[in-house]
């Protein structure tokens, strides 16, 4: 196999070394910096011209992280790259994947057809917030997961008794967990009253007397989490429970709420920079392999 050349953006660089170094493979040097307007300014350092080309950047906010993806894809297309694969471990606005009132944007769709109009050809990412979301690409999608490996690491801490979908639109994941852990579900009925307040509305399943494994596609202001918990709590399950999510965002009030409550660990990957050090019981597992993995698929 040729070897890959990658290209790291600044969303999470550690990430980035650790595809590399699994790949043996090269981080082309690229110098990136702003202009005094706070414009960012971006360079090749070397030569890409007939390369096959990984460029790896999560789009988590800011918007900086996206344009910094796009600004590189267009340095690499004008430089002569052979072909550009973005390699995208969070897939930022895919929470936008269809309008509800019929006066939003189709977020995941703009940002979609950005990426490819800036000279993205292939996309390799990690769980999405929704299968469906492939859909809005034109361009091939390798879509991997972590679930396997998160679910891996929760067998090794000790393993739970019930997983739990905390919404009926998790349940699907929930399943694939339960299966990875040979347990049952349980579904906690959510209704989101704003971007960061949720409510329950009830928990379908057994968990009197459970260890429950609360299961999401990503945790950001733990909204979600803390109501799925306190449904849970309420409804007899033990007071030590655990939660698994591939993108562990933890924005807003996120560290407060998950401190507050009797969890005896959040596991996540490190698709974005993992929140160390801020006092959560944290287990991060590394979706460097998965990725690796999916880019030796893709080398040409
Ligand atoms: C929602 O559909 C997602 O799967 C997550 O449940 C949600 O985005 C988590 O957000 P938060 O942590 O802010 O409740």
């Amino acid at each position: 196999m040729p070897a890959p050349l990658l290209i790291s953006g600044t969303a999470n660089p550690p990430l980035a070394e650790a595809i590399a170094r699994r790949l043996g493979a090269r981080l082309a040097a690229c110098v990136l910096d702003r202009f005094p307007d706070g414009e960012i300014q971006l360079e090749l350092q070397e030569e890409v011209r007939g390369a096959d080309l990984y460029l790896v950047q999560s789009t988590r906010p800011p918007a900086e992280h996206l344009l910094e993806l796009m600004l590189l894809a267009d340095a690499c297309r004008r430089s002569g790259a052979r072909r550009i694969t973005a390699v995208v471990p969070y897939f930022a606005y895919a929470r936008q994947d269809r309008r509800v009132s019929g006066r939003e944007p189709l977020g995941a769709r703009v940002v979609a057809d950005a990426l490819a109009g800036s000279g993205v050809e292939r996309l390799i990412t990690l769980d999405l917030h929704s299968p469906t979301v492939e859909g809005c690409f034109h361009l091939p999608v390798e879509h991997v997961s972590a679930v396997r490996a998160l679910a891996a690491r929760v067998r090794e801490l000790g393993r739970p008794t019930v997983v739990v979908s905390p919404d009926l639109g998790a349940v699907k994941l929930a399943e694939r967990y339960a299966r990875e852990l040979d347990l049952p579900v349980a579904v906690v009925h959510k209704q989101r009253l704003s971007g960061s307040e949720v409510a329950t509305r009830g928990v379908v399943g057994e968990v009197k007397g459970h260890f429950p494994l609360v299961v999401d596609d990503m945790v950001s202001t733990a909204g979600t989490v803390a109501a799925a918990v306190e449904a849970l709590l309420e409804h007899g399950c033990l007071p030590e429970l655990m939660v698994c999510a591939s993108h562990g965002l933890f924005v807003g009030q996120a560290v407060e709420r998950l401190r507050a409550l009797p969890l005896r660990r959040v596991v996540t990957t490190d698709s974005v920079p993992p929140a160390l050090g801020v006092g959560l019981p944290l287990e991060v597992v590394s979706v460097a392999p998965v990725l690796a993995d999916a880019i030796s698929r893709l080398v040409e």
